[in-house]
């Protein structure tokens, strides 16, 4: 019988790549606020404890070392206010991509089933309804979620637009979902990076969300942006520990195992503050710096009260603003990307060095 490829959406960035290489040719050099992946060095302590283990001879366990999983459970309770997590509720994954694309796959979705996820959304969310033949909704609205949703996932601080959900919205969206039977998850990727106010970001697993019950609802968090791990693959799920057992049966039979220098690794930035508030002071900088001169030049910043974007608009079409700020060498993203119909706003980076971000302001003074 012939195969049937996979028909997945054609990947965005190829487009942006003719950009790239007009940004490229500036005489002072190109500006790179397109990709969101860390510039700064990996804390001298995690890089220590990877290195003491390298002697991996063994497999390590798709469940996690139990250092690793009671890491994760006091993460949770010490930095994000979630308690009563034991270490059955918790899995690590290998970044946290791998298990969005996979959820659906993972939770045994299909033709006929609906992911919804946010109206402008990281593209990955879709691309797992993709992979197993279901449908993807973008919508934030839990009125809108259709009956036969089985995924819904949600993502706050929100990447492209930096939004944040309080926890009367968590909770509205948790009681749609279990009104419809769906399991709920919630990428927080960008928690601990807020600038208004100083306290992480609210979970999906806070018991002001949820009372006691956990039931049907999973978070997902990752090391690689708080901790500049994106190398490392460095991430966990936690949640529901009937779902968290289902997806530990199936990673388990499919190798999907955080290597074991890696889980050494995750233990020592989970148990250390002090390098994610250092961190954090240097993305507050250069928003500070990066924010006000988008401004002048003539930007509207929307959103944006957390994570590592801004989100940006010009009232213009979005190619027109990558277009434009392209012949000043610097590069950013078009709302398509995202979803946004009709794109308005282009994604700009915060994960640039301080001397790209002074190149940047220096430059967008130039078009106020
Ligand atoms: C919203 C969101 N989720 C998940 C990820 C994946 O992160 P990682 O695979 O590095 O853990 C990203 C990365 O940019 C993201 O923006």
């Amino acid at each position: 019988m012939a195969r049937t490829p996979l028909n997945l959406p054609d990947f965005p960035w190829d487009a942006l790549v003719p950009y790239g290489q007009i940004a490229r040719t500036h005489p002072d050099g190109f500006v790179d606020l397109s990709v969101g992946s860390p510039v700064d060095p990996t804390p001298e302590i995690i890089r220590e404890t990877l290195a003491a283990a390298t002697d991996s001879h063994a497999y390590p366990t798709t469940t996690g070392t139990v250092q690793l999983r009671e890491a994760i459970v006091e993460w949770f309770a010490r930095r994000r206010g979630v308690t009563g997590l034991t270490i059955d509720h918790v899995l690590p994954t290998i970044g946290s991509k791998e298990l969005v694309a996979l959820l659906p796959m993972l939770l045994g979705l299909g033709k006929g089933d609906v992911v919804v996820h946010p109206s402008v959304a990281y593209p990955t969310y879709a691309i797992g309804a993709a992979l197993v033949g279901a449908t993807s909704i973008a919508a934030d609205d839990p009125a809108e979620w259709p009956e036969n949703t089985a995924l819904v996932w949600l993502n706050s601080p929100g990447n492209p637009d930096g939004r944040v959900a309080d926890v009367a919205q968590l909770r509205a969206a948790v009681a749609r979902a279990r009104e419809l039977g769906a399991v709920i998850a919630s990428d927080e990727c960008y928690a601990e990076l807020n600038w208004i106010g100083q306290d992480p970001a609210p979970s999906i697993l806070d018991a002001e969300v949820i009372g006691d019950d956990r039931s049907s609802v999973l978070a997902v968090y990752s090391l690689s942006k708080q901790s500049n791990l994106a190398g490392y693959r460095a991430a966990f799920v936690a949640g529901c520990s009937a779902l968290i057992s289902e997806l530990l049966a199936i990673r388990k039979h499919a190798g999907l195992i955080a290597p074991g220098p890696v889980q050494a690794a995750m233990v020592t930035a989970l148990h250390d503050d002090a390098h994610v508030a250092a961190q954090r002071e240097l993305y507050r900088a250069r928003r500070a710096k990066l924010l006000p001169a988008l401004e002048r030049a003539g930007f509207t910043i929307d959103d944006s009260v957390a994570g590592l974007y801004l989100w940006a608009t010009k009232n213009e079409d979005s190619w027109q603003t990558v277009g434009d700020l392209a012949h000043s060498g610097i590069l950013v993203v078009p709302g398509s990307f995202y979803g946004e119909d009709p794109a308005r706003h282009v994604r700009i980076a915060l994960t640039a060095s301080d001397d790209t971000i002074a190149d940047a302001v220096a430059r967008l003074e130039l078009l106020a």
